[in-house]
């Protein structure tokens, strides 16, 4: 499903070869997650024209990611022969509109610019709870939205991110920006690269929800017996209900209607370990 975040033409298909190995897995359906856009006949047509005319992307994938050689020759083996450059371009921007969400990974600048981002209070974080002299962990920071505001009253934060890119550009942006209590670490949450009980702050941002319940238990385990685990989205247009599955593991929640009339939730449970 494309979220419209980008204008596919301002992109190269070469974007593909900035992904992380876990990226290509997901765009090639092998992610622990299910099929995803790969299930859908359309996204495996443009993926194999993309796979098939541009060798550089094909050995890409099968170098970064050997798991996927299967998938690529059928994908390739698939694909229509002489096509024009033009119906190749149009596979192409089908191909990387449907994906934008990962596009804008390898281009921190465009992501950071989103409207979820750009022009968001970071007092929608730092009200949630009290942030002074905590010490804290924030779980797929993307452009550090929710670490950079958490960092301006935190004794120390902790921004992980499993993308290469987003990872250099974070610690860009902590030179640019002069803090002194932020490190940049890779990982994931479902193995979050940390002893139990570690933090006082467990936050994240459109990052939890594809298997919820061991997300948020991996979260606990990190979080200091009384400490917080957050969820904090920024701003967007989508109308919204509480969060069920959120309720039932916990958390309670605030709402506020963003600039844009959406439905702005943000979950908060504090963590009982007795
Ligand atoms: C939509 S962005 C949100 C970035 C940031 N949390 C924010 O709210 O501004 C989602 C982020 O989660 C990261 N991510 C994706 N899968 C993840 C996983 N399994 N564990 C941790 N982070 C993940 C992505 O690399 C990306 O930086």
């Amino acid at each position: 499903m494309s979220f419209h975040w980008i204008n596919a033409e301002a992109f190269s298909i070469n974007t593909l070869l900035l992904m992380d190995r876990w990226i290509l897995n997901y765009l090639i359906g092998l992610s622990p997650y299910g099929e995803g856009h790969y299930a859908c006949e359309a996204y495996r047509a443009h993926l194999g024209v993309a796979l098939a005319y541009h060798p550089a992307v094909r050995w890409y994938f099968e170098e970064k990611c050997p798991e996927s050689r299967e998938r690529v020759r059928h994908l390739v083996e698939a694909a229509p022969k002489g096509l024009t450059e033009r119906e190749v371009r149009q596979s192409e921007l089908l191909l990387l509109d449907e994906i934008d969400s990962f596009v804008v990974y390898a281009y921190p600048e465009v992501m950071e610019g989103l409207s979820y981002t750009a022009g968001w209070d970071p007092r929608r974080l730092t009200e949630m709870t009290d942030f002074t002299g905590k010490t804290v962990l924030d779980i797929g920071s993307g452009t550090g939205r929710l670490a950079f505001a958490a960092a301006t009253k935190a004794k120390w934060v902790v921004a992980s991110e499993p993308v290469d890119r987003l990872r250099e550009y974070l610690r860009e942006k902590r030179a640019r920006l002069r803090v002194k209590n932020l490190t940049v670490v890779d990982g994931t949450v479902q193995e979050i690269p940390y002893p139990d009980n570690a933090f006082d702050i467990v936050m994240s941002g459109h990052v939890v929800g594809d298997d919820l319940g061991r997300e948020v238990a991996e979260m606990e385990r990190v979080a200091k017996p009384g400490g917080v685990v957050l969820t904090c989205i920024g701003e967007d247009e989508h109308r919204r209900t509480p969060d069920p599955a959120l309720l039932r593991l916990g958390f309670s929640y605030t709402h506020h209607v963003s600039r844009l009339g959406g439905d702005i939730y943000r979950y908060l449970k504090r963590v009982d370990k007795a």
